[in-house]
């Protein structure tokens, strides 16, 4: 099912005051910004509004603060760098509804001015998506704009119950996002291949059950893979699985039977005694672990067979590293396959935190056709559930 919500594009909003929920929840290291990607990604909608003769009045969480104000969680850092990067004043109100914001706003919020309203999760109402908290957001603004494709699988005031109080458009980041993912699960060049790294089975099992009806191969690396041969019944020695994630894994292996998708498993791997980059090394030629080891990366065949697969693609969708890539001792996997996604002819998608910031850290981040700054996100959407921050929104 295609997107088919009401644009920003097609907003009147000349002269009227536009609240934007974006996702600005960006890492901060000592009291500064230290990845803007988000707050970049937000910027093509923010200049439209301020062309268009908006006021513009931002609200984003950052981290989770537990409905209490925290200093360490302000968005006066986030405000700083927009700023910068608009090459505009942009106010930071005090708070996020009632007076900390009407000062700022009769104070003279005009056309193209920029308010940032200070970090919505210190509301106590933000995540039970409390009525009193969305009606005070609405009541700021003439109509609301949803760009924050990162948290449109929450269902909190700010992303959904908001939009029930004044008229909802997406923002033109958000519609990217489900356009690009929705072409991946609705209309790829064939052949579809799924790379899916990172811990746990238990948190990509629906994308899992969704890509075996939909892809023709799906590339398994990092922990998870562990977990998968532990059904099995091969030794994984120390390396991560938990329980849940074997359970899943199981039901997942039992699906490939049936299924015309090829599930893919590392066929060798790079052991470390300890999680840690001084540790001793040593390649397995197999998938079976010591005692006393931990499988920290796939092996030099693995990288071989999943980058081939990957050059042979029509579409690439990559969530989660191979390996520990932020160790180097055990960043080759994750960097073959960056490399393999970065060279291929194929339409390739990146979606999840960490396979980001591989791409980054190997300076391969531009290289990709779409890089989705969604995490969760993302993966639920391309397990095919509803996202509640557009649903919300008024039908196109
Ligand atoms: C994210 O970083 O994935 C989004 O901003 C959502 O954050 P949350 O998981 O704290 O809701």
């Amino acid at each position: 099912m295609s997107f088919a919500k009401a644009s920003v594009r097609d907003a009147q909003v000349k002269g009227r005051r536009v609240l934007v929920r974006v996702d600005f929840n960006v890492p901060l290291a000592d009291g500064e910004v230290s990845d803007d990607t988000r707050i970049r990604a937000a910027l093509p909608t923010i200049e439209l509004l301020r062309e268009r003769g908006a006021a513009v009045i931002l609200v984003s969480h950052l981290g989770r603060p537990g409905g209490r104000v925290d200093p360490a969680l302000s968005m006066a850092p986030v405000g700083a760098r927009l700023g910068a990067l608009l090459g505009t004043r942009v106010k930071v109100a005090k708070g996020v509804i009632g007076a900390d914001v009407d000062l700022d706003c009769s104070g003279g919020l005009g056309p193209g001015d920029v308010l940032l309203l200070e970090n919505v999760r210190f509301e106590p109402g933000e995540t039970k998506n409390d009525s009193k908290l969305a009606e005070g957001l609405a009541s700021l603004a003439d109509l609301y704009v949803d760009d924050a494709f990162g948290a449109a699988h929450r269902a909190h005031a700010s992303t959904e119950g908001v939009a029930h109080h004044v008229p909802a458009y997406a923002g033109l980041l958000l519609e990217r996002e489900l356009n690009e993912l929705n072409r991946v699960v609705e209309s790829p060049r064939r052949p579809l291949v799924v790379v899916l790294g990172g811990a746990k089975v238990s948190d990509k099992v629906g994308v899992i059950d969704r890509f075996l009806e939909l892809a023709d191969k799906i590339l398994i690396g990092g922990a998870m893979c562990f977990s998968f041969y532990r059904a099995q019944g091969i030794a994984i020695g120390n390396s991560l699985s938990d329980d849940d994630s074997v359970e899943a894994a199981r039901e997942a292996l039992a699906k490939a039977e049936e299924s015309d998708c090829e599930l893919l498993l590392p066929v060798d791997l790079v052991l470390g005694r300890e999680f840690d980059a001084a540790t001793e090394i040593r390649e397995s030629d197999g998938v079976e672990v010591p005692d006393g080891w931990m499988g920290l990366d796939i092996g030099p065949r693995s990288r071989q067979l999943y980058a081939e697969a990957v050059a042979a693609a029509g579409t690439v969708l990559w969530n989660g590293p191979m390996g520990a890539f932020e160790l180097e001792p055990f960043a080759a996997g994750t960097r073959v396959v960056a490399e393999a996604v970065a060279a291929a002819s194929a339409t390739t998608v990146v979606g999840g935190g960490d396979s980001v910031a591989a791409l980054k850290q190997f300076g391969l981040d531009e290289r990709v056709d779409w890089v989705s700054t969604g995490g969760g996100a993302s993966l639920e959407l391309l397990e095919g559930k509803k996202l509640p921050g557009v649903e919300a929104l008024i039908d196109a």
